[in-house]
C-alpha cells in the first residue's frame, strides 16, 4: 500500500485488487492538482462535491479525511471496491463516501464537480452531457488529466458541454481546466455505431465501451469456436464489454443460462440495451439472459458453470494486463465444474496458454491468425 500526502493528511491508498496490480500507484499528479486546487478554494468543512471518475477513490478519501463531503460517480466496480477498502484502511466507515455507478444517473445537485477527464473523447462527451443534470445554474466543473493523455479537443468538449473553460498552467505534467456551468442548446448526441457479429444479432456500441460498436478480431476469432452443444447449461462471458460473446452464447445454446459479468457499468447497461435489442430472435426461457457488474466470477458459486468465455482486458500495461488475466483465468477455474471448458481469446504475444497450462494442467491451442490465439482448457475431474 501506498501513501499520498499533501494538505496535511498522510492516506494509505491502494487499487483494486490489492497485491494484483503491479505496484502501481493508487493515484497521480492529476489527483494531487486537483487537491490543491480544492485546498486553495477553501471550502467550508461539511460541504458536498461531486466526484467523477475518481478510479481508485484517492480523492474521496483525501477529502473526506479534510472533513468535507464528496460523493462519488464512476464505471468502475473495481473502483468501488477499492473506495471502500481505501476509506476502510484510513479510519472511515467503507461508506462515508456514497458511490453511484455510471449505469445511473449522476446523484444530487452540486454547485462543485471534479473530473478526471477520460481518455476516450466519446466517454467525456457523454459524461459531460449527463453531468450537466447534477450540477446547478453557475456550478463550477474541474476537470484534470495528465497532458500527454489529454488532447486540446478535451478543453474544446468542456467550452461546448459545459461552459467557458480557463485552464491552468502545467504541474508535475497535469493540467486542469475550471468550467463554469452556462445554458446551452445541446446538439443531439451523435448515435452509437452498429454492427451484426452474427447474421440474426444487430448489437450497438456505446462511450466508454470496449470495441465501440466495432467487432473486434479476437473477439471474431472466438465466435467461431463458440459451442452449438446442448451440453453447456450454465454459461458465463468473463468481461462481456458490449454482451457480443454473451448474446452469441446465448444464440447458439437456446437452453443455457448466460451470464455476463464486466466491472464496467457502462458496459452492462449496454449489454442490456442489447438483449433487449436482440429479445425477439433469442428463444428459449425469459430472463435466462442476464449481465450484472462485478469483480469476474467472484461472486459465482464454486463448480457451478459448464463453460466460460473470455476476451480479457490488457491495456494497462503488460505485468498489470497479465496479472489481471491471470486472476481471471483463476476465477473461472474455481467456478468451472470438472468436465467444464475455458476459451480464451488474446494477443498472441501474451501467452495466455501458459496461465492456462499453470490452473487447468494442460491447453489446446484451438484457432490463431497474426495477432490473436484462442485456446481452451478443460478443469479435470
Ligand atoms: C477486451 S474487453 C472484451 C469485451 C467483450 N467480451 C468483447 O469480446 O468484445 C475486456 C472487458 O473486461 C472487462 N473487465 C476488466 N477487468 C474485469 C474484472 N475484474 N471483472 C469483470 N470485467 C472486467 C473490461 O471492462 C472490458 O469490458
Amino acid at each position: 500500500m501506498a501513501h499520498l500526502t499533501g494538505g496535511g493528511s498522510d492516506l494509505r491508498l491502494d487499487r483494486w485488487p490489492p497485491g494484483a496490480t503491479g505496484g502501481l500507484q493508487a493515484w497521480d499528479a492529476t489527483d494531487e492538482y486537483l487537491l490543491r486546487h480544492v485546498e486553495a478554494s477553501a471550502p467550508a468543512p461539511g460541504r458536498t462535491l461531486l466526484l467523477v471518475g475518481d478510479r481508485w477513490g484517492a480523492l474521496a478519501v483525501a477529502l473526506a479525511a479534510r472533513g468535507l463531503r464528496p460523493v462519488a460517480w464512476g464505471d468502475s466496480y473495481l473502483g468501488r471496491l477499492a473506495l471502500a477498502a481505501n476509506l476502510r484502511a484510513n479510519g472511515l466507515a467503507s461508506d462515508a463516501v456514497p458511490f453511484t455507478g455510471a449505469d445511473e444517473p449522476p446523484p444530487g445537485k452540486h454547485d462543485l464537480a471534479l473530473l478526471r477527464l477520460p481518455k476516450d473523447l466519446a466517454c467525456l462527451e457523454e459524461t459531460l452531457r449527463r453531468l450537466r443534470g447534477a450540477l446547478v445554474p453557475g456550478a463550477m466543473l474541474v476537470s484534470g488529466g495528465m497532458i500527454k493523455h489529454t488532447p486540446t479537443r478535451a478543453w474544446r468538449l468542456l467550452e461546448a458541454i459545459v461552459g467557458t473553460t480557463e485552464t491552468t498552467p502545467g504541474w508535475k505534467k497535469a493540467r486542469l481546466g475550471a468550467s463554469r456551468l452556462e445554458a446551452r442548446e445541446l446538439p443531439p448526441p451523435p448515435p452509437n455505431r452498429i454492427y451484426r457479429p452474427l447474421p440474426r444479432l444487430e448489437l450497438a456500441g456505446a462511450p466508454g465501451v470496449f470495441g465501440g460498436g466495432r467487432l473486434d478480431g479476437g473477439t471474431a476469432l472466438l465466435l467461431r469456436h463458440l459451442p452449438a452443444s446442448e451440453k453447456a447449461l450454465a454459461v458465463a462471458d468473463l468481461g462481456c464489454g458490449d454482451g457480443v460473446l454473451a448474446l452469441a452464447l446465448a444464440w447458439h445454446l437456446p437452453q443455457a443460462s448466460v451470464l455476463g459479468v464486466d466491472e464496467s457499468y457502462r458496459a452492462v447497461t449496454c449489454a442490456e440495451a442489447n438483449l433487449a435489442r436482440n429479445e425477439s430472435v433469442l428463444t428459449g426461457e425469459r430472463g435466462r439472459v442476464r449481465f450484472a457488474a462485478a469483480d469476474g466470477l467472484a461472486d459465482v458459486a464454486p463448480a457451478s458453470l459448464d463453460l466460460v468465455v473470455c476476451n480479457p482486458p490488457f491495456h494497462q500495461g503488460h505485468a498489470v494486463a497479465d496479472t489481471a488475466a491471470e486472476r481471471l483465468f483463476a476465477q473461472a477455474f474455481a467456478t468451472l465444474r470438472p468436465g467444464g471448458r475455458l476459451l480464451v481469446v488474446g494477443n498472441r504475444h501474451l501467452g495466455h496458454h501458459a496461465k492456462l497450462d499453470r490452473l487447468f494442467g494442460s491447453h489446446e491451442l484451438l484457432d490463431g491468425d497474426a495477432r490473436f490465439v484462442v485456446v481452451g482448457a478443460t478443469r479435470g475431474g
